[in-house]
């Protein structure tokens, strides 16, 4: 496995692998979500190339970038047995070195949901994927559904801006008790860890109504609210239902949808989701 932490050896190195290339981005603390997309790559690609690196552009000022995990050594470990051809582990200053002053803004998506809770975030997120897109230049780029705002904005990107490169969307990994996985997860405290599963369980509740029929977006939201404010530890940032292609928020689901939520509890924040088709 190749480890470039440059752009010059991760272009070199790229030249050399075969073709079709599998991408996987990430900021590393490597969990098993991370590796269902490495897999999907492995299993549908010639090469396979992951990215590590936690972007400073996507985090706000009181957010987490200065203790998010970062253990590069365990995660190439995780990444040599999957057979991954190249890692790109970028120092921070290589991908924004001083007078860099080019930003990427996905209009309208970035300012909803974690766009609004998060000022800035969406135009780090865009800014690293299409840098990372034109380093790399891979056939296909792996996403996660687990941050199904970020894959409708790497859809939206790519399309705007001509990126030859097909994004892939990977399937939601959990944990045996529903939590769905996130690097984030190792800062819950055990009582907290076993309150986050409300997120979960306030999906399956909403899921029930929706298997019984129901379409209407305030009593599937009803369903959801009510798990999570069951949950002392729990406090609820949002419970929303928008359309799968734009994020438009909806009042009856009469197309493609997301039931989407995000919620704090103690000092970590989380978001869950559970895609809605109209067609069962
Ligand atoms: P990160 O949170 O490390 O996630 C990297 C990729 O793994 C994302 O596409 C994310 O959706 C996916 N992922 C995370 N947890 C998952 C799970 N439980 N099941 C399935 N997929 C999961 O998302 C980012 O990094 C960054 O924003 C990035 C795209 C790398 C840009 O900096």
């Amino acid at each position: 496995m190749n480890v470039a932490s440059q752009i010059d050896d991760c272009r070199a190195i790229r030249r050399t692998l075969a073709s079709p290339v599998g991408f996987v981005p990430t900021m590393g603390a490597i969990h098993d979500g991370h590796l269902a997309l490495v897999r999907r790559a492995r299993a549908e690609s010639a090469s396979v190339v992951v990215s590590i690196f936690v972007n400073p552009a996507q985090f706000g000022p009181g957010e987490d970038y200065g203790r998010y995990p970062r253990d590069l050594d365990a995660d190439l470990s995780r990444l040599e047995v999957e057979d991954v051809d190249m890692v790109f582990a970028p120092p921070a200053d290589t991908l924004y070195p001083p007078g860099f002053d080019t930003w990427v803004e996905v209009r309208g998506l970035s300012d909803r949901l974690e766009g609004a809770a998060r000022p800035g975030h969406f135009r780090g997120v865009a800014t690293v994927i299409v840098k990372l897109l034109h380093i790399v230049q891979p056939d296909r780029a792996y996403f996660g559904q687990k941050d199904a705002q970020q894959t409708i904005l790497a859809r939206r990107l790519v399309e705007d801006l001509d990126i030859p490169v097909e994004p892939v969307i990977v399937p939601t990994v959990r944990e045996p008790d529903g939590l769905a996985m996130s690097s984030r997860n190792a800062y819950l405290t055990l009582p907290e860890r076993r309150a986050a599963t409300a997120l979960h369980r306030s999906l399956r509740a909403a899921e029930d109504c929706w298997r019984g029929g129901e379409r209407r977006v305030d009593a599937l939201r009803r369903a959801a609210e009510d798990v999570l404010s069951r949950e002392p530890l729990v406090r609820t940032e949002y419970v929303c239902v928008a359309s799968a292609d734009r994020l438009e928020t909806l009042e009856t689901v009469d197309r493609p949808a997301f039931l989407l939520v995000a919620a704090r509890i103690g000092r970590t924040r989380l978001i869950d989701n559970l895609p809605l088709s109209p067609e069962g």
